[in-house]
């Protein structure tokens, strides 16, 4: 049987981290031996509200498909590529563009987020210009999804609302050229461990509050020494509370195996485990299991040029996919 198709993407915001490796590569990395995978960094989004400061641009993209790379995304079950290097999408951009009507991008709930200075992950828009091409935002995306034609978008609860839109653009287009070529793409939501930066709110580049896929054991172990635990808990005797323990104890249960957490639980609740040792004990346990990661990463850093070719070879192979869409949809369309 033929496997579906699953498209997604990571705006290139540079280095990644625990956050974006918990809550979308392990997931993206499952999925790639039961579907048609094709993943995407996109360059175009990121230029969507930092059009004025692209001097890490190209860098960025490096630095993202490097970290999935290091990861585990293989390109020899995924077709890993890079936005703009797939016209297609732009062609077929513009002829949604035509069909979406205007009031469906300005009610996209995302927008108001788009345009506050900083937004958590660092790409918040600097001003609170809506350019035409933020505004485009969601057609952009669909976009992405629609030139390969895709069944399943694996996305976050955040990105909904955006994929909602998909479906309503795909079955415009299908309405008004009559037509059934366009599939309504179902979302893939799934269900991750929310993971908080070191100072117990969302993790994030801007809130400087993340630790990265790239960090070295050493800025590691820095940040999990600063992470928030018990604030009731004033002297290593007295006794913890794991369940109110903001950060260190969290990541245990994310990070940690069930022996390792349970005894971190009841160390901590009878006043025998201190908050440093114990987080010494996190620290180590995750540097243990980013270890073959960053060997990875550290050895693809080395070598960029095995990651551009990586690049090359994949948007290659998608564009040959999303060609054979846009002919189809150049004919439905009735353009010469
Ligand atoms: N907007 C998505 C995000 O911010 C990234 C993205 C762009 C995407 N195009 C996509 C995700 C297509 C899924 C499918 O995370």
């Amino acid at each position: 049987m033929k496997k579906k198709k699953i498209v997604s993407g990571m705006r290139t915001t540079g280095k990644l981290h625990l956050g974006h490796y918990m809550g979308v590569l392990t997931n993206w990395i499952e999925l790639q031996d039961d579907y048609d995978c094709y993943f995407f960094a996109a360059d175009w989004h990121a230029l969507t509200t930092k059009y004025d400061k692209t001097e890490n641009l190209k860098s960025d993209t490096r630095e993202v498909v490097t970290d999935w790379l290091a990861s585990g995304l293989d390109p020899k079950k995924s077709t890993i590529y890079v936005q703009s290097m797939l016209p297609q999408t732009a062609e077929l951009h513009i002829y949604l563009s035509m069909i979406t009507p205007q009031n469906w991008v300005e009610r996209d709930p995302t927008l108001k987020d788009m345009t506050k200075i900083i937004r958590g992950d660092g790409s918040g828009a600097k001003t609170d210009t809506v350019s035409y091409g933020l505004l485009g935002y969601p057609v952009l995306m669909s976009a992405d999804i629609l030139t390969f034609n895709a069944d399943i978008v694996p996305v976050g609860n955040d990105q909904l609302a955006h994929l909602e839109i998909t479906r309503d653009i795909a079955r415009r287009f299908n309405n008004i050229y009559k037509t059934d070529f366009l599939k309504e793409p179902l979302p893939k939501l799934t269900q991750v461990p929310l993971l908080y930066g070191i100072d117990g709110q969302k993790m994030g580049k801007s809130f400087h509050n993340d630790i990265k896929i790239s960090d070295t054991e050493e800025e590691t172990t820095k940040k999990i020494m600063k992470c928030i635990t018990d604030r009731s808990r004033v002297r290593k005797t007295d006794k913890g509370h794991p369940d109110q323990c903001e950060v260190a104890f969290k990541y245990y249960q994310i990070f940690a195996n069930e022996e390792e957490t349970k005894c971190c639980e009841q160390e901590c609740s009878l006043g025998i485990r201190g908050c440093a040792e114990c987080k010494k004990n996190l620290a180590a346990i995750i540097n243990n299991k980013f270890a073959p990661i960053r060997e990875k990463r550290n050895q693809l850093s080395k070598n960029p040029e095995i990651v551009d070719e990586i690049i090359q070879e994949g948007s290659k192979k998608a564009r040959i996919e999303a060609q054979k869409v846009i002919d189809k949809i150049r004919e439905i369309i009735n353009i010469y």
